[in-house]
C-alpha cells in the first residue's frame, strides 16, 4: 500500500502535507493577487470627502461595527432586504474595511439615503424614540462634541500613504471642511453616503 509507505514516515508525511496545504493556498490567493475586479475601484469611486471620513472615524470609535456588517451577500434573501450585493470595488478605498458578520441590528452597507437626516438624529440620539423596540444604544455625546479639525489633514495624509488618492487640494481644505462641525453631522454625512454608487445605478 503506497499509502501505509507515507504514513509511516512522518518527515515525508510532513513535506507532503506543506505541499498540498501551499498548493490549496495559492489556489485560494493567486486569482484574487491578479484579479483586477477585487482592487479597482468601482466606477464613480472617490475617497471619503473629509466630513465623512471623520464620521467613518466615529463610527469606528463607537464600535458600530461591533452590531452592524457592511457586506451584503450575493443571496437572495439579502439582496432583496438591502439591495445590490456588496462588490469589493467599493471598499479599496477603506482602511481598515468593515465588512464584519455580526449582525445584532441590520446590514448598514447600503443604508445610505434609505431614511432623511433627521430621521437618523432622532434614531442616534435614542433609537426607541422612532423604533419602540430596539435595544441599539443612544449616542446623546456625538450632538455635543466637536471635530478635532486639526488631525483630518493629518489622517487624509496617512490615508494617501497605503494608496488612497486624496490631493494635495483635499488635504489643505480638509481643516476648513470639518471646523466647528459636531460627531453628529459627521456620523450622518458618512451613513448617507453608504453604498450609494451602486444603489443609484440598481
Ligand atoms: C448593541 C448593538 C448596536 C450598536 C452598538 C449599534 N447599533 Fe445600530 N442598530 C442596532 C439594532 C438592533 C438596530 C435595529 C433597530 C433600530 O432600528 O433601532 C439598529 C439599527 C440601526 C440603523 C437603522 C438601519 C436600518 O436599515 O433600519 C442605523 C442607521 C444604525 N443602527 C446605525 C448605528 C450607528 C451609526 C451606530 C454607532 C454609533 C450603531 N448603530 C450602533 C444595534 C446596534
Amino acid at each position: 500500500m503506497k499509502h501505509e509507505v507515507i504514513e509511516k514516515n512522518i518527515g515525508l508525511m510532513i513535506i507532503l502535507i506543506i505541499v498540498a496545504l501551499s498548493f490549496g493556498t495559492l489556489v485560494e490567493l493567486v486569482p484574487l493577487i491578479f484579479g483586477k475586479q477585487v482592487r479597482e475601484p468601482i466606477a464613480g469611486l472617490k475617497p471619503l470627502p473629509a466630513l465623512e471620513l471623520e464620521g467613518r472615524d466615529i463610527y469606528i470609535r463607537e464600535g458600530c461595527n461591533v452590531c452592524h456588517s457592511q457586506m451584503i451577500r450575493p443571496l437572495r434573501a439579502e439582496t432583496e432586504r438591502y439591495g445590490h450585493y456588496s462588490v469589493a470595488g467599493e471598499s479599496v478605498y477603506n482602511h481598515p474595511f468593515l465588512w464584519g458578520s455580526k449582525r445584532t441590528g441590520p446590514d448598514l452597507a447600503r443604508v445610505g439615503k434609505r431614511y432623511s437626516d433627521d430621521w437618523h438624529r432622532a434614531h442616534m440620539y435614542n433609537p426607541r424614540d422612532v423604533v419602540p423596540e430596539s435595544n441599539m444604544p443612544g449616542f446623546p455625546w456625538l450632538f455635543e462634541n466637536e471635530i478635532d479639525a486639526g488631525r483630518t489633514p493629518l489622517k487624509m495624509a496617512a490615508l494617501r500613504k497605503v494608496g488612497v488618492p486624496y490631493t494635495d487640494e483635499d488635504i489643505s481644505g480638509a481643516s476648513a471642511a470639518v471646523a466647528g462641525k459636531t460627531e453628529i453631522e459627521a456620523l450622518i454625512a458618512y451613513l448617507q453616503q453608504l453604498g450609494t454608487l451602486l444603489q443609484s445605478r440598481r
